[in-house]
């Protein structure tokens, strides 16, 4: 007797009509362009890649320290380091598109400073070969743009809709913690056209050099993300997931916030995650995601769960 097909989990997933060999996804900045890190792990084997935040122009990024460790936690001030759209377009794209050939899904984070300045970048985007655009309005080290769009409902459809004008392509949104109605956030964005909300971005964090009395970061603040947020960014998602549902949004949502272990990435996923964004534990172990993906398929065996939906306990 041949075995029963369903005795394999199937670890894949569809998201906006997108499918990703497995739920596990390169967050926006953490793992460059994909070809950074060919030498340290078989890149083919991730479910998506989603770039830096790319704006219509290229951006030098922040002055003065970017990155700041904490207990458990990273802190980051970049400023949106990146080539610009056409740059990554001519430069970049090729070779996710090999990867893309391969099956990883490649996503365009989007940013900018004004609502021209997004809807002309996705009208690019829209042009070339990435599968999606994430639209990033939740960077907190900027001074115009990214999170200001983020923080309230109005200013976020502000963005969103004429993003979803330009774009013909799926178009996630990436929520920011530091909103005060998180919800009313994703409904405007919902509203605006998103197919798909990802959350969280980092938190607004501050860290002072007390020898020499001075903020560790130029901009005074800076983004927090790793183990740190795990327990935060996971309350998030449940709510978030749970507030959807209670509109009858069938919007999917993309959990991260932390992840650094396959059980992390499986509360996320138990919280009504989609699928998962894995960021800041790649720069430690860049092997991270691999052992996500083989980890999470390893405990729905063990759980005779055999759907990565049937994971959520929502
Ligand atoms: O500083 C940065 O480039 C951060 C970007 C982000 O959080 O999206």
């Amino acid at each position: 007797m041949p075995d029963n097909p369903l005795k394999k989990p199937d670890i894949s997933v569809t998201i906006a009509g997108i499918p990703f060999k497995n739920p596990v996804i390169a967050a926006s900045g953490t793992f460059g362009y994909g070809r950074e890190y060919a030498g340290l792990l078989d890149v083919s084997a991730l479910g998506g890649i989603c770039t830096k935040g790319l704006t219509l122009e290229p951006r030098a990024g922040n002055n003065g320290v970017r990155l700041h460790e904490t207990p458990s936690g990273l802190m980051n001030s970049i400023g949106l380091e990146n080539p610009g759209i056409p740059a990554f377009i001519e430069k970049e794209l090729p070779h996710l598109q090999e990867l893309q050939q391969q099956g990883v899904v490649i996503i365009a984070n989007l940013s900018g400073s004004s609502v021209k300045e997004y809807a002309e970048g996705a009208r690019l985007l829209d042009m070339c070969g990435v599968d999606m655009v994430e639209l990033n309005i939740s960077c907190p080290n900027v001074p115009s743009g990214g999170i200001a769009f983020g923080r309230d409902p109005e200013a976020a459809l502000s963005v969103a809709r004429p993003v979803r004008k330009a774009l013909h392509k799926p178009l996630i949104v990436k929520l920011s913690p530091n909103a005060s109605d998180i919800a009313a956030v994703a409904s405007a964005c919902v509203a605006g056209g998103a197919d798909a909300l990802s959350l969280v971005n980092t938190f607004k964090a501050m860290a002072i050099n007390i020898e020499k009395r001075t903020p560790v970061f130029d901009h005074g603040s800076a983004g927090l993300s790793g183990p740190a947020i795990h327990p935060l960014a996971l309350r998030m998602v449940w709510e978030l997931v749970r507030a959807l549902a209670a509109q009858s949004t069938a919007v999917p949502v993309i959990g991260l916030g932390g992840i650094s272990r396959a059980e992390d990435a499986i509360e996320f996923l138990a919280a009504g995650a989609k699928a998962v964004q894995v960021g800041t534990a790649t720069f430690t172990n860049p092997t991270a995601m691999l052992e996500i993906i083989d980890g999470i398929a390893a405990y729905m065996k063990k759980k005779e769960i055999f759907r990565i939906e049937d994971l959520s306990i929502q």
